[in-house]
């Protein structure tokens, strides 16, 4: 059931560019966990502890125990109703009509198909050499050695994410495309964390049709033209369906 709070829907324009801001909410139908509310990753582990710079100096041991058990738990998931929505919206609207932001690191959408997207959190399947810098995918669950060492020069490897205190990945385009939307949607995102909550902000200060899909409403709903409150599983698809453009 799709709970339209405040406006009228609004199609697409067969001229807009779209584009979608996405966070945890997306893939918890998938099974991943979130990061705020009650069964919250951020309930149970403490961020400082897990997820900064210093906490991986600290104890790389205990900061990879982590990432390879929520390797473990992600690799079991698959793409659900709304990353296989998003992947059709950019298949309808083509590479120039539309552009996703995600701040999930879990690969889905990539998964679902999606190719015009920003990971600004950077990719869980991925990591680096704190030394060297090589990089490498890699899809191994769970990982033979904790913590993973350089194949090039044996010095520590580091989750391709990033943590608090560094600088998201990619976010020139996402600030361009932020910019440029004629449509921004905001996917399950709590939008409290800077700077992927000003994307939204910025869309909407430069004339962009703002709609929001989660199950409450957030700091967000404020100024957004349409806040679609329900499991994005269902509401997402739902919405796709009436808002679609006519030709394109
Ligand atoms: P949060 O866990 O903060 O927020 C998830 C949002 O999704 C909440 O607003 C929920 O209400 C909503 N939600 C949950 N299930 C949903 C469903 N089935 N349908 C619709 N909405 C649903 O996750 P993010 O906003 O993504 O960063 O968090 C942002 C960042 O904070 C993460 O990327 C991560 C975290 O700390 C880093 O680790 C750097």
């Amino acid at each position: 059931m799709l709970l339209l709070i405040g406006g009228t829907m609004r199609k697409i324009d067969v001229s807009d560019v779209v584009v979608a801001l996405t966070g945890a909410g997306v893939s918890a139908e998938s099974g991943v966990p979130t990061f705020r509310g009650e069964d919250g990753l951020w309930q149970r582990y403490r961020a400082e502890d897990l997820a900064t710079p210093s906490a991986f100096m600290r104890d790389p041991k205990l900061v990879w125990e982590w990432y390879d058990w929520r390797r473990g738990l992600i690799a079991k998931c698959k793409p659900n109703r709304a990353h296989l929505t998003l992947a059709e919206i950019e298949q309808t609207l083509g590479p120039d009509g539309f552009f996703l932001i995600t701040q999930n690191v879990d690969g889905l959408h990539h998964a679902a198909g999606s190719r015009q997207l920003v990971e600004i959190h950077g990719d869980i399947w991925r990591m680096w050499c704190v030394r060297c810098g090589y990089e490498v995918e890699d899809h191994t669950v769970p990982l033979p050695e904790l913590p993973p060492k350089c194949p090039r020069c044996g010095a520590l490897m580091r989750p391709g994410v990033v943590w608090f205190g560094e600088t998201p990945m990619g976010m020139d385009r996402a600030f361009a495309a932020a910019r440029t939307a004629d449509m921004f949607l905001v996917i399950g995102t709590s939008g409290v964390v800077y700077p992927a909550a000003e994307l939204p902000t910025i869309a909407h200060k430069a004339g962009a049709y703002v709609v929001e899909f989660n199950l409450k409403r957030t700091p967000i709903s404020s100024y957004a033209d349409e806040v679609i409150l329900g499991p994005v599983g269902e509401t997402l698809p739902e919405w796709w369906e009436k808002a679609r453009p006519e030709s394109r």
